[in-house]
């Protein structure tokens, strides 16, 4: 029996993977950039900022510094924010509200777990900010998924044992983290595939978590 949900963010409880990859798609065209693509956005999924720059930089034969990297990431964060203007309630993905409902009539606790430093901006203009009992974001973290850290992080804030946690992401750097972390994984959306992962859905509007032993 599962005692606590941690969620990814970005992808798994709101639209703004889409945003991510808009903003990023935005910055590569600048730099020259011009075959940047949804594939290349995947392996972006989960991890840091820096990390997912560094995704796009692949794209180029040109050599940058760390000065000019950080100007890179702190340009995309400017776009991506700016997009985030309009985020609200209806940007909170399909069943999201329903499996949290369902899990506190369990007693089952929640949290966090996101590699975006973005997060409690998030999680306030959707309006979901109260409705966790623990964050754990980029803000928390030194080091960026596959690496656990995010995930035990959230179970330390919960009080928790990573062995009594499952995971949510839609990231494969995600599911690979929840594992290393010696959590269970769902993987949803564009991880759904994930061989590493002990559950799939192809999204948590159509998990079946009143038929999964997890709950029961
Ligand atoms: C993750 C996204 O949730 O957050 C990544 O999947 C993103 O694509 C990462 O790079 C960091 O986000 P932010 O908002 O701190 O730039
Ligand atoms: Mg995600």
């Amino acid at each position: 029996m599962i005692e606590a949900v941690i969620f990814d963010l970005d992808g798994v409880l709101v639209t703004t993977d889409v945003l991510h990859f808009k903003a990023w798609k935005a910055l590569a065209e600048e730099l020259g950039i011009t075959n940047f693509t949804k594939a290349d956005n995947a392996r972006q999924r989960g991890v840091s900022r820096m990390a997912s720059l560094e995704v796009v930089l692949e794209k180029s034969d040109k050599v940058y510094t760390d000065e000019e990297k950080l100007a890179f990431a702190e340009k995309k964060n400017t776009n991506y924010v700016k997009s985030l203007d309009t985020l609200s309630e209806n940007d909170v993905l399909a069943g999201v509200e329903k499996f949290i409902a369902f899990l506190k009539e369990n007693g089952i606790k929640t949290a966090i777990g996101s590699a975006s430093k973005n997060a409690p901006l998030i999680l306030e203009k959707t309006g979901l900010v109260g409705k966790f009992d623990a964050i754990s974001s980029g803000l928390d973290t030194t080091k960026s998924k596959p690496d656990p850290e995010v995930f035990l992080v959230a179970a330390k804030k919960l009080g928790k044992d990573p062995s009594v946690c499952l995971v949510v992401e839609d990231s494969d750097a995600g599911i690979e983290a929840a594992k290393a972390g010696g959590m269970y994984a769902l993987a949803v959306g564009e991880a759904k595939n994930n061989p590493l992962a002990d559950y799939c859905a192809d999204s948590l509007d159509t998990f079946d978590y009143k038929n999964c032993k997890l709950f029961n």
